[in-house]
């Protein structure tokens, strides 16, 4: 349901997100550029420490600045200029533009409070709605992510949920406001495989129903290949190479997601992880010169260690930044 011919919904140059400390900054982001078209789902995959959820936490200004220092040459989603969002469009960049959900639902919730009572107050807090209105709407969403005893779930406290229910429960109260592009990191990491399949169909159940946005960063090239309709593979705060899904696992273009591929070690119970590549991530607060990935790259040259690589456009949505390009 993607529409490419609208103007994106998330619009992102040159993103760079620096967190300063003593011992040399930590460059988490450096020079990231992308964007998501209305109703478009895109996956976001990386090693770990590869900038992606740093990324999304800037898009949403949810990076506490300071320590974080964010610059972009752009960075609008829905509209919204995020870096100059004062107020009140902050409250409309974190509901009706855009929610995140994350791997540990705890954090979405208040322990003192029932689900009920902080699904609610989501609800009210971006909408002119009464209480019991709100309560119904709660209700609602509560059974269209599939929790069945929803009356009793919306008078439960979040330690009384199992792991699958709260995230469950999350992405309700993520939907609450209707945003038009839902971020999900890692959503499923910490559930068993069987209630992380569940989890994602019903992401992409609702992603379809909604028309919404979605951006789904995980490890997991599984998840990506069954959920989105292209990809960005970031690495030492950089997009390596970007690619619609099918293209991306059928001719792969930068040495760094070919290493990825291999790296797959096939059936984990069904699932492809990203697993070790010979190596270590760049340290962000010393980042290599030249290509991020030539210390680990076999088919780095002089010109890989000494000049980054720009980026490439290879075809229609492929990308890729690379001197030695297969
Ligand atoms: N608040 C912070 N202060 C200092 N450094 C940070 C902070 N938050 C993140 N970083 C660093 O920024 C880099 C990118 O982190 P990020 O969380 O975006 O990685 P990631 O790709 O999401 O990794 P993972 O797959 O493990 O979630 C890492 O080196 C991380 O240690
Ligand atoms: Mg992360």
């Amino acid at each position: 349901m993607k529409d490419t011919q609208a103007q994106p919904i998330v619009e992102i140059e040159d993103l760079r997100v620096t967190f300063p400390q003593a011992e040399g900054s930590v460059r988490a982001v450096r020079g990231v550029s992308l964007a998501l078209h209305p109703g478009e789902s895109l996956g976001v995959v990386g090693e770990s420490g590869s900038g992606k959820s740093v990324s999304w936490m800037a898009v949403m200004r949810l990076l506490r600045a300071p320590p974080a220092e964010v610059e972009a040459g752009r960075l609008r989603l829905a509209g919204i200029e995020v870096m100059q969002a004062r107020r009140e469009e902050l409250t409309e960049l974190r509901g009706r533009a855009a929610a995140m959900i994350f791997q540990d639902p705890m954090t979405a919730f208040d322990p003192v409070f029932t689900i009920g009572h902080q699904i609610i107050e989501t609800i009210r807090a971006h909408r002119a709605t009464s209480k019991r209105a709100a309560r119904a709407e709660a209700l609602d969403l509560l059974e269209r992510v599939e929790i069945r005893n929803a009356e009793a779930i919306l008078d439960s406290y979040p330690h009384q949920l199992s792991g699958g229910m709260l995230q469950r429960a999350m992405i309700a109260m993520a939907l609450s406001c209707r945003p038009q592009v839902l971020i999900a990191d890692e959503p499923t990491t910490a559930l068993d495989v069987t209630v992380q399949a569940q989890i994602l169909q019903l992401i992409k159940d609702l992603q379809d129903e909604m028309g919404m946005g979605l951006v789904m960063i995980t490890h997991d090239l599984g998840v990506v290949a069954e959920t989105v309709d292209r990809v960005v593979v970031m690495y030492g705060g950089k997009v390596m190479e970007e690619a619609p899904v099918v293209e991306l696992f059928e001719d792969p273009r930068h040495p760094y997601t070919r290493a990825l591929m291999v790296s797959i070690p096939g059936q984990e119970g069904g699932r492809r992880r990203l697993t070790e590549i010979p190596g270590a991530s760049p340290d962000p607060s010393d980042p290599p010169e030249g290509c991020p990935f030539h210390p680990r790259c076999t088919q780095a040259d002089a010109q890989c260690a000494a000049e980054e690589p720009p980026m490439a456009v290879l075809g229609p949505g492929r990308r890729a930044a690379c001197w030695r390009l297969t």
